[in-house]
């Protein structure tokens, strides 16, 4: 059932898109050839509940370009739009302020487009699918081989993870590449140390293992720093490697495959899909990338290395900064490997957004490579954007650099493993509190990993992605506040309840997709939302789908996860205020009950988008 009388252009396209594209419509109605070419509408949801659901700021900004007063702009558009919202939006509309039209969605046009969200085929809440679809990379998580991963990769892994499962959903094609560090000079110095101390490593005969490697490296590095003989011979190593020399290059691989097990145990833990294709996958490329930007003559040779002076990069003394893409020696630069990078991407994967998800410490480095990538013409900009995906730094709980008691690096392995055990113990309590609750050790085993791994997840993600981080388990496994573990509970919650009211035994394993389908395809179905706290909760439901256009533009996580907590909210004071079970008469108690079902299932696509698993029971 939609409203009787609002427009079927609302139903298709959603109420905002709508509203944007009439506010258009009007105004080249009323204004005609005055109007500059291009207009933004300037819709958005009010920031207040007293603005109505949406409120349009076009007047002001365009007042001056039409030689007249915003609030007379305003009043036109109202007049203009009121006949296009009819059965949509509560009318008269108003105008407010300087000029702001304000909106309110009527209580049956929220009961339709709420039912059309229940009712969607594909079980994707009506988020709409964009106009292009792209192919998008995503290059994220990118250890070093022979390094230990450490948590600024672990950053890289879970925000990448999210923003990949967010494209994928709204239908986007993800290519999700790891460009590990597997190729320069830290494999001349590791080989040649190698070689000396343990050359059965080497072989085969006796691989050590990551720890052993990352003691060999810090060895090695300290070696090459101090003794110029040792120096030389790593160097020679590096050339070695380089030309291909059969020795050289199995001690390589098996140094990428031991680093190569340790990372996958990280990756099955996060339950992260990655593709691999290492910085050494481009190797052969780099020569070709040379001769591209020395046929663009962007070139040029300083002391022996080749350079492209870049634009808007200058030295203290006013001259142009140079990128080098080719060493004194022939050796080629992290940089030249994304120039390659970029050129394959574009080329073969047909690439037309490139995501690189790091630390905020390299973006001067990506300027400069995407800068020269477009004067070499490696992309045109008008097809392709490339965009770095800059994240803060992980802090210790006490807001100094995230360390051990004892100042070493922090294994991401301990890391993990640490907060699955912390959640065991927590959830062990909950259940000992609980008389006759007991739970198989399978199960106690899914859920700890659950909530450890969805606290670390969740406790990075609602951070706003550029700001740096305090790693705290206390705060992210805490069941208070906007964590992980009360996000899951409220979904259990939720489902419980839902679970309940549609008459199913409370142990059963409830699919919320279903359980939603099955509400809005009940023909006794009459949604209402007329007590204010229904009406509230789905208002925040009906914005799950433009959380998710905002985040594909903007790729800011966060959003997702305030939104989640905002309903969870929402879902207590309906819940406080409207009897579920014991609602005054059926027709309440099905509308009520459809309620809770959209939103369980809210929340539970929304943690899946953040890569958190939702259990039956906390
Ligand atoms: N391996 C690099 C690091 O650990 C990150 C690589 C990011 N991706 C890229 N295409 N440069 O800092």
């Amino acid at each position: 059932g939609m409203a009787p009388d609002a427009p079927a252009e609302s139903y298709r396209l959603g109420p905002l898109e709508y509203l944007r594209r009439s506010v258009i419509e009007v105004l080249s109605k009323e204004y005609g050839d005055a109007l500059p070419e291009v207009v933004d509408p300037m819709v958005v949801f009010s920031s207040r509940p007293e603005f109505g659901d949406f409120q349009c700021n076009v007047a002001m900004s365009l007042a001056r370009q039409l030689k007249s007063k915003p609030r007379d702009v305003a009043e036109r558009l109202r007049v203009g739009l009121e006949q296009k919202v009819a059965g949509m939006c509560a009318t008269p509309l108003e105008v407010a302020g300087p000029g702001f039209v304000n909106f309110r969605l009527s209580d049956g046009y929220l009961a339709s487009v709420i039912r059309q969200m229940m009712s969607d085929p594909r079980g994707k809440l009506n988020v709409p699918e964009p106009p292009k679809l792209q192919r998008i990379v995503v290059d994220f998580s990118s250890p070093n081989i022979a390094k230990e991963m450490h948590v600024g990769h672990l950053r890289s892994t879970i925000i990448g993870d999210t923003l990949c499962r967010v494209l994928e959903y709204l239908g986007h094609t993800v290519i999700r590449l790891n460009h590990v560090g597997d190729w320069g000079t830290q494999f001349g110095m590791l080989i040649a140390y190698l070689a000396e101390v343990a050359p059965e490593a080497l072989t085969g005969e006796r691989p050590p293992d990551l720890g052993d490697l990352v003691a060999f490296y810090k060895q090695a590095k300290k070696r090459f720093d101090e003794d110029p003989v040792f120096q030389n011979a790593a160097r020679a190593q590096v050339t070695k490697l380089q030309s291909g020399d059969e020795a050289s290059l199995r001690a390589w691989r098996l140094l990428c495959e031991l680093s190569r097990r340790e990372f996958e145990k990280i990756y099955q833990l996060l339950d992260v899909q990655l593709t691999e294709r290492g910085e050494s996958f481009y190797n052969p490329y780099l020569p070709d990338v040379i001769e591209r930007l020395e046929r663009k003559g962007l070139v040029q040779v300083d002391q022996g290395a080749l350079c492209v002076f870049l634009e808007g990069f200058k030295n203290r003394d006013g001259s142009p900064q140079p990128l080098i893409v080719r060493k004194s020696d022939g050796g080629y630069m992290y940089s030249t490997t994304d120039l390659a990078a970029i050129l394959y991407r574009v080329q073969e994967d047909r690439a037309q957004r490139i995501l690189y998800v790091t630390d905020a410490g390299q973006a001067t480095h990506f300027a400069q490579v995407f800068q020269v990538a477009r004067r070499a013409g490696f992309f045109d900009p008008a097809e392709v954007s490339l965009e770095h995906v800059p994240f803060g730094l992980v802090l210790g709980d006490d807001g100094k650099k995230f360390k051990t008691r004892s100042g070493d690096t922090v294994r991401l392995m301990d890391l993990l493993e640490r907060a699955i055990e912390l959640a065991r113990h927590d959830l062990e309590q909950r259940i000992a509190e609980q008389p006759g609750r007991t739970e198989s050790p399978e199960y106690l085993e899914r859920a700890a990993r659950a909530i450890g791994i969805g606290a670390v997840k969740y406790a990075d993600l609602r951070t706003t992605r550029t700001a740096d981080y305090r790693f705290s388990y206390e705060k992210m496994l805490s069941l208070n506040g906007n964590t992980a573990p009360y996000m899951m509970y409220v979904f259990t919650r939720v489902s419980g309840i839902a679970r309940k009211a549609a008459g199913l035994p409370a142990d059963a394993e409830v699919c919320m997709q279903e359980l939603v389908a099955n509400c809005a395809s009940e023909q006794q179905l009459l949604l209402c939302v007329t007590e204010p706290a229904e009406g509230a909760l789905a208002r925040q439901l009906l914005r799950f789908p433009y959380v998710l256009l905002d985040l594909e533009r903007e790729l800011m996580p966060h959003v997702l996860c305030e939104y989640l907590f905002e309903l969870s909210q929402r879902f207590n004071q309906f819940y406080e205020h409207c009897p579920v079970l014991g609602a005054e008469d059926d027709s309440v108690r099905h509308s009520r009950l459809a309620l809770c079902a959209l939103t369980g299932y809210v929340v539970e696509s929304g943690l899946r988008l953040l890569g958190i698993e939702v259990l039956p029971r906390l």
